[in-house]
């Protein structure tokens, strides 16, 4: 393992901000063994590009075809654990007074940890929800029918991501842009930060006087305005982290 440099500046930042706002990405479940969107792309599946599929209208035209990907997509994470990064950051929330998690992840994991203010901001594939009325329905992969019709409204369940082409949940993004606004310091982790609003959030905190600090294995369109950029992966660089910040060795749980 290459050896992880962390700025001292960083980490007295962190012990001493009030309001720390992190936004996570595929990155930070890859040592989970979760695959990406694009890696997911494989065996039967593999001759449909995502873009195909997590679409509104492809729901549309085979509600089917887009229900059994995501299903195919779930049992691909039924197994997976949360790794030292996900569990680093129950322990960040722990000591941090103000304390928020915005992730683009859709598999569950950082709640799995234990993180408890987490912002979904493109859903959670382990719900479903009313393709007409929103309502939300736990444990997809409990109902028979590809889709699922909807218990009050007979319409298709779907599952409760953000698709292409769909507005973020209003409530999330105006948490995620206040959480930004307001912070001292800004942890990005694991994210290619390309697609919005995670590419701005970062930038808006550093517009109003926060930090911004990268953890990724490879840099990326935030790097060059980042304060700091640790190269490395998140759950090695993370667990690193808390232990040089707070003495708390995640190594010895
Ligand atoms: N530790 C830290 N960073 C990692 C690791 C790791 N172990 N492994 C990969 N990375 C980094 C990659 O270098 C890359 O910058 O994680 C990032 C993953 O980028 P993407 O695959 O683009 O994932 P993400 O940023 O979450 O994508 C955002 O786009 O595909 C859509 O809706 C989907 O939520 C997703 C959104």
């Amino acid at each position: 393992m290459d050896e992880i440099v962390i700025p001292s500046a960083l980490i007295q930042s962190l012990r001493t901000a009030s309001r720390v706002a992190v936004l996570t990405g595929a990155g930070i479940s890859a040592e989970s063994g979760v695959p990406t969107f694009r890696d997911a792309q494989s065996g039967l599946w593999a001759r449909y590009r995502p873009e195909e599929l997590a679409t509104p209208g492809a729901f549309k035209r085979d509600p089917r075809l887009v229900w059994e990907w995501y299903e195919w997509r779930r049992n691909l994470v039924t197994d997976a654990k949360p790794n030292l990064g996900h569990r680093s950051l129950v322990i960040m929330e722990t000591q941090v007074p103000d304390f928020t998690l915005i992730t683009q992840n859709v598999d569950g994991l950082h709640q799995m940890a234990g993180s408890k203010n987490v912002i979904e901001i493109h859903g959670n594939m382990h719900r479903s929800k009313c393709s007409t009325e929103g309502t939300i329905f736990d444990q997809p992969e409990l109902y028979e029918d590809k889709p699922p019709l909807c218990p009050d409204c007979g319409a298709y369940l779907r599952p409760d991501v953000v698709w292409f082409g769909e507005s973020l949940p209003p409530e999330a993004l105006q948490a995620s842009w206040e959480s930004a606004q307001n912070c001292d310091l800004f942890l990005s982790i694991g994210t290619s930060a390309l697609v919005e609003p995670a590419a701005t959030l970062p930038l808006l905190s550093q517009e109003n006087g926060a930090e911004v600090a990268e953890i990724n294995i490879q840099e990326t369109r935030l790097t060059p305005h980042a304060s700091y950029f640790i190269v490395g992966s998140a759950a090695q660089v993370l667990p690193e982290l808390v232990k040089i910040t707070w003495q708390v060795d995640m190594s010895a749980e």
